[in-house]
């Protein structure tokens, strides 16, 4: 695994700038984000392609008192010990041991870049309930789509929401998804009032990085090039 910027050659291209410099924000400034700012970074993110054109998923864009009250519903779910409920399958089950590997290392670099020892179970658990609260974020989206919609839909969203964080970075505000969120389906449900069609698919939170939090300094590895990528036919 490797710094995703140390093998992409420099490249004079706002894309590959935003592309490398893009990371996940766990923490944030107090500084509204404004409604025209947010309006621009959804049609930015529709603006991906989706097969048939479908254009599926929708984005509930919450601020202040709305932002307020789901995330007192959804961490007071917590509190009171409410077991969690799937809206659906995110990660293989069970996860197979590479990928669980990968998957404990990410969690262990962001407890270790939080100071959090991995057997502190209060720490772990803290930062758990900080996904509920958009961890700060001055902007929660909450993503959903269809439930009758196949994998290639959920595809297209999945580039849409790429579209959406390339717009937030390049508006100089930072994001992070939240597919936690989807464990505690019924609490967005009942607080949103969604349609019964209606999945919760992710958050998203959205605001301005606090520079100082250590958790935003965090660089995540990634795979080379060789271990998901081949190339067939080509000279040399
Ligand atoms: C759809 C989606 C859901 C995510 N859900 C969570 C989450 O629930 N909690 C969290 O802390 N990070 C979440 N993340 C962030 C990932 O952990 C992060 O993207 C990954 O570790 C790579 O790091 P990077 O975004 O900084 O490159 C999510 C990211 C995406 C795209």
């Amino acid at each position: 695994m490797d710094d995703p910027a140390q093998n992409i050659p420099a490249m004079e291209s706002e894309l590959t700038r935003l592309l490398v410099r893009r990371r996940s924000v766990r923490a944030y400034l107090d500084s509204p984000v404004p409604l025209a700012d947010l309006q621009r970074m959804c049609r930015l993110a529709r603006l991906a392609p989706s097969g048939a054109n479908l254009q599926p998923g929708s984005f509930h864009v919450l601020t202040g008192d709305p932002l307020r009250a789901l995330t007192r519903a959804l961490q007071g779910a917590i509190d009171a010990g409410q077991p969690q409920s799937r809206e659906y399958s995110y990660f293989p089950d069970p996860m197979p041991p590479h990928l669980k590997a990968r998957q404990r290392a990410a969690g262990f670099a962001l407890y270790g870049a939080l100071g959090i020892d991995r057997r502190d179970i209060a720490g772990r658990r803290a930062q758990f309930r900080r996904n509920y609260g958009f961890f700060g974020a001055p902007v929660g989206m909450v993503v959903t789509i269809r439930r009758d919609m196949g994998k290639g839909c959920f595809m297209d969203l999945g580039m849409s929401l790429m579209a959406l964080l390339l717009a937030v970075e390049d508006m100089g505000y930072g994001a992070t998804g939240i597919g936690a969120l989807a464990n505690y389906g019924p609490v967005v449900h009942r607080h949103l009032a969604l349609p019964g069609d209606e999945l919760v698919v992710c958050g998203v939170a959205i605001g301005r990085p606090d520079p100082q939090a250590p958790e935003n300094g965090l660089r995540t590895a990634r795979e080379d090039l060789p271990a998901f990528a081949s190339f067939r036919g080509f000279p040399g």
